[in-house]
């Protein structure tokens, strides 16, 4: 239901050219939940952010559903955006407005009316558990409930698509698990398609059903999450293996170790 055709994204022109995403080809099916993983720098953002145009991309297709994005006016666009919701690793709420307050902020530019978009809100509020922080600020909220009121506002226009950039990398380990657990949750009970973006593989593999391998802007690898349950099966890049590693290893040096002893003789 999301394809992107050869999308490639570049910044600056001249010396200061960068291309960011590079000839990205990506299908991700309608209801899954498709992971983004790579070291920082590798495009990941600007790959994301392509797919609601929030980052037009310099050459290449964006459809969503079939319709194809990148050909529609301001107007038409607005509105498809609407089918797609986005949460952030900083959450983006507005410091001076309540949960409900934030929550109803994305039915307010739709226009719709002020008892009907607080009713809204409310629910879902209520869907990530926080109808009782409803009037609080932010400020008075923990890392891992500012990130839920940031999902119910990505939820109050009912999208059909969720794009998440980094959701976990701000908050502790285990409000990373209630996290996932309330994304999880929505895209089974909603249906919703779910993208993820995180240079942590352990989001990856406790929640995705397939995912990318990003480097230096494009797509190095893809597999589904089940296949490493599978016995003998390796991701096909370094950067693949390494990601699922999990495990920081250092080299270990001595005085036999060719470096070491050209430098220590
Ligand atoms: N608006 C921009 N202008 C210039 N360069 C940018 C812009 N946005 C991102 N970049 C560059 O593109 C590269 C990829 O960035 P990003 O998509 O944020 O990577 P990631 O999310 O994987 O860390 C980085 O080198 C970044 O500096
Ligand atoms: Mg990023």
């Amino acid at each position: 239901m999301i394809h992107l055709q050869d999308v490639t994204t570049t910044f600056g022109e001249g010396e200061n050219k960068f291309t960011a995403v590079k000839n990205v080809n990506l299908d991700i099916a309608q209801g899954s939940i498709h992971g983004i993983i790579g070291f920082s720098g590798a495009g990941k953002s600007t790959l994301l952010r392509n797919i609601n145009l929030l980052q037009r991309p310099t050459s290449g297709k964006v459809l969503v559903e079939g319709i194809d994005l990148m050909s529609l006016n301001e107007e038409e666009l607005r509105a498809q955006r609407h089918q797609i919701g986005m949460i952030f690793q900083h959450f983006n709420l507005l410091n001076n407005r309540t949960a409900v307050q934030n929550v109803e902020l994305n039915l307010k530019f739709q226009g719709v009316p002020k008892r009907e978009r607080r009713q809204r809100a409310l629910e879902a509020l209520s869907v990530v558990d926080l109808s009782d922080k409803a009037s609080a600020y932010p400020g008075q909220l923990s890392g891992g409930q500012k990130q839920r009121i940031s999902i119910a506002r990505a939820l109050v226009t009912e999208p059909k698509i969720l794009l998440c950039d980094e959701p976990t990398s701000a908050v502790d380990p285990r409000t990373t698990a209630s996290v996932l657990q309330y994304l999880s949750d929505i895209n089974a009970n909603l249906g919703i398609t779910t993208i993820i973006v995180t240079h942590e593989m352990n989001v990856i593999k406790a929640i995705a059903d397939k995912v990318s391998v990003m480097e230096d802007g494009s797509v190095v690898e893809e597999f589904e999450l089940r296949s490493l349950k599978e016995p003998g099966f390796e991701p096909q890049t370094s950067i693949g293996r390494y990601l699922i590693s999990d495990e920081i290893s250092l080299q270990r040096r001595n005085k036999t170790n060719e470096l070491a002893t050209s430098v220590f003789a």
